[in-house]
């Protein structure tokens, strides 16, 4: 089985964002997270540190237009292009804010957009550490966009949830030798879920908490450890009410290590307490 992990890594680069109103929504990473603007199409804000970037497209809030993984050379992302040659399509508006030309898009079969590409520019550490990561959905159908990641993209099973009944709750994927870059939970809706930056350490978590606390924003699930990658985090929202997570200590999965199976329970979702269980 061809893993991107083994084959072509790819990291969580930048995200692509819906939002009624992109200018607040700017504003509030522009400066809780340190992004400066970049040049963009009309009516498209593009904002970027050095570890973590975003596009708002003007449209519905909460709703994410497209996850963008970045390969490490352009011989890579051809490989990758190759290989999702009956699947790949272009990138569309606002993929050549941070991608090189050539970056190709690829939809799954409830229509999230996975955008992959080559970076323009090297990613360098930011003044307070927090890299974009990971993303996570719900979805209705958990085995059929499970099936189509693994076995159509390359995604890594890493850890997989599983409920009394033998019903697999949630997956997380990896597409490099982190735990997971991309998760789904099994739900009644197909909605967007959060997104995530890393951090160092503890004491980062400490200083973001922190920083949202100056600005009233209070923490909603956490602080905590997540059982499934044993990353510590806390989550905020944004004035859209898309939920971000900080979290640092994530684990590294080796390529040939199988998937890990955990039950469907409040200490799998959050070993310190009170957990949240999608429905
Ligand atoms: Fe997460």
């Amino acid at each position: 089985m061809t893993t991107l992990q083994s084959t072509t890594p790819l990291q969580l680069h930048h995200l692509h964002l819906h939002s009624e109103s992109p200018g607040q929504l700017a504003e509030f990473y522009r400066n809780l997270f340190e992004l400066d603007a970049v040049s963009a199409p009309d009516g498209i804000y593009g904002l970027t540190g050095g570890e973590r970037a975003i596009v708002i497209h003007p449209g519905a809030s909460g709703e994410l237009a497209m996850a963008a993984y970045a390969a490490r050379t352009r011989e890579e992302l051809s490989l990758l292009r190759e290989r999702l040659s009956d699947v790949a399509r272009d990138g569309g508006i606002g993929s050549e804010v941070f991608f090189e030309p050539g970056a190709f898009s690829v939809t799954d079969p409830q229509g999230r957009r996975l955008l992959f590409g080559v970076p323009r520019t090297r990613r360098r550490p930011d003044r307070m550490a927090a890299r974009l990561q990971h993303t996570v959905f719900q979805t209705t159908d958990l085995a059929t966009i499970v099936d189509f990641y693994v076995n159509r993209v390359g995604f890594a099973i890493s850890d997989e949830v599983v409920a009394d009944d033998g019903s697999i709750t949630t997956c997380f994927l990896r597409s490099d030798d982190e735990h997971h870059t991309l998760a789904f939970f099994q739900g009644s809706n197909n909605v967007w879920d959060h997104h995530c930056y890393e951090t160092g350490s503890w004491n980062d978590i400490r200083d973001w908490g922190d920083r949202f606390a100056k600005v009233r924003r209070g923490i909603f699930f956490g602080p905590g450890r997540h059982g499934p990658g044993n990353n510590l985090f806390f989550m905020i929202t944004d004035p859209d009410g898309n939920r971000v997570e900080l979290s640092a200590e994530l684990e590294h999965v080796r390529a040939e290590q199988s998937p890990g199976v955990w039950p469907h329970e409040e200490h799998t979702l959050n070993s310190w307490g009170r957990g949240w269980i999608r429905t």
